[in-house]
């Protein structure tokens, strides 16, 4: 049977799990993967005081556990630079190394990738992206023979959460306290609500099936933070679901890559998909449509992620990285076409008529419009569901509308 030695760096809510998951789960791994894992040591610069390691050796610096005789570096410190450090060491000492960390891939992928490569090897990162849902692996490797078209889906398990209590009536603040006590949001939850940690996600599968560059191109990167619960009223009143939706997509020859708040159609397989779930629709030529979804945050979920790396350094030969495609042309957002619902509230009482009268000067086509009773007495709701148009060509419109209203809101509708 074959013995991996493990050195873990970090020692937070993903090292810790990923320490007692190895531990219940270490005979089943035997079993069925043949494989013996062992937590040799764990950099920590100070005690967990949820977890107790009990005999596993604790070095106070990180670098150290390069040191110990171990077949794999675990990198959970999280962060950009250091974590960059501790990696390219690794593989200096041609020490293989999993991560779950995807700032530092978003920022650094080229430069590890090909650090990696030169040193041959291994670098694997299954639980930066969905946790240990499967995707990276299922990209690189289970469909391989496939053309992609595009990947879309919810990417970050703590926006997903925060929406769904929000629809059942919790507050924004309230329901990001409780992600952040499960353990599901970033050490600076920013990354979560303003659209970053899934924007780091998306570029790494667009890596992965495009060959985009890591760090990417700017593109579009929005969050939920100012998602309001009138907005979920309204979306759910017109049979819409507010999700925060990431997607990196290719159209005559040319990428777009996305991450923003955006509505999906209540038939629209992620629409029901609620809470820390991430979930993801792949189109490939051969297969067509491929659905997957599961828990996309957490320790345990991602500690699974990081035990498959583990168990698959001892059997894969080494695998590098997407090659990066030189002459890959970008879209822009502001062209490309979207449906849009504009909420708009006002005190007015010509409010409807004097929106409908602006869409129509500006000769912008509507598929739907009208009021809402949000039980709010003191202004009027309304809606317009716009056909599809770029963005830029709403920009005057909404320029004019600001004179009408100072409380509206536009949203991507999702095709
Ligand atoms: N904060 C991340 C999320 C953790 O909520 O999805 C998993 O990457």
């Amino acid at each position: 049977m074959k013995k991996i030695k493990i050195g873990i760096c970090g020692w937070g809510t993903v090292a810790t799990a990923l320490h007692s998951s190895i531990i219940k789960n270490k005979n089943q791994i035997k079993r069925t993967h043949q494989v013996d894992l062992e937590i040799v040591a764990i950099g920590a610069r100070r005690d967990n005081p949820k977890y107790n390691p009990g005999e596993t050796k604790i070095l106070r610096d990180v670098f150290d556990v390069l040191d110990e005789d171990i077949d794999v570096l675990v990198e959970l410190i999280g962060g950009t630079d250091d974590a960059k450090t501790l990696i390219s060491s690794a593989f200096e000492k041609k020490i293989p190394v999993v991560t779950a960390n995807k700032a530092v891939i978003y920022e650094y992928g080229d430069v590890l990738f090909k650090e990696a490569s030169h040193n041959d090897v291994n670098f694997l990162f299954e639980a930066s992206v969905c946790a240990g849902t499967p995707t990276i692996n299922l990209l690189k490797n289970d469909l391989a023979g496939n053309k992609f078209l595009s990947i879309k889906g919810m990417l970050n398990g703590t926006s997903n959460f925060i929406i769904s209590q929000m629809e059942d009536g919790m507050s924004f603040e309230d329901s990001l306290s409780f992600a952040q006590e499960n353990g599901y949001a970033e050490a600076d939850p920013t990354f979560d609500i303003e659209g970053i940690d899934a924007a780091h996600k998306i570029s790494i599968l667009s890596n992965i099936i495009f060959g985009s560059p890591l760090p990417p191109n700017e593109f579009l990167i929005e969050g939920i933070s100012n998602i309001t619960k009138q907005d979920i009223y309204v979306a759910k009143k017109l049979d819409l679901t507010v999700k925060h939706i990431s997607s990196a997509d290719m159209k005559d020859g040319k990428l777009l890559i996305r991450s923003n708040p955006a509505l999906v159609r209540k038939s629209d397989y992620l629409s029901s998909l609620k809470n820390v779930r991430n979930g993801l629709v792949i189109d490939t030529d051969l297969i067509g449509k491929i659905h997957i979804s599961g828990s996309g945050a957490g320790g345990e979920a991602t500690a699974a992620g990081v035990i498959s790396d583990i168990v698959r350094l001892a059997s894969e030969s080494n695998n590098h990285n997407a090659i990066l495609k030189e002459d890959l042309k970008h879209r822009q957002i502001s062209d490309e076409p979207f449906s849009f619902l504009i909420i708009v509230n006002s005190s007015s009482e010509n409010i409807n008529s004097d929106v409908l009268d602006k869409l129509a000067e500006h000769r912008i086509p509507i598929s739907n419009s009208g009021l809402i009773n949000d039980g709010k007495k003191s202004d009027i709701t309304c809606f317009y569901e716009t056909e599809e148009i770029a963005s830029i060509a709403l920009q005057e419109f909404l320029n004019d509308l600001s004179n009408l209203s100072s409380n509206f809101k536009t949203l991507r509708i999702e095709k």
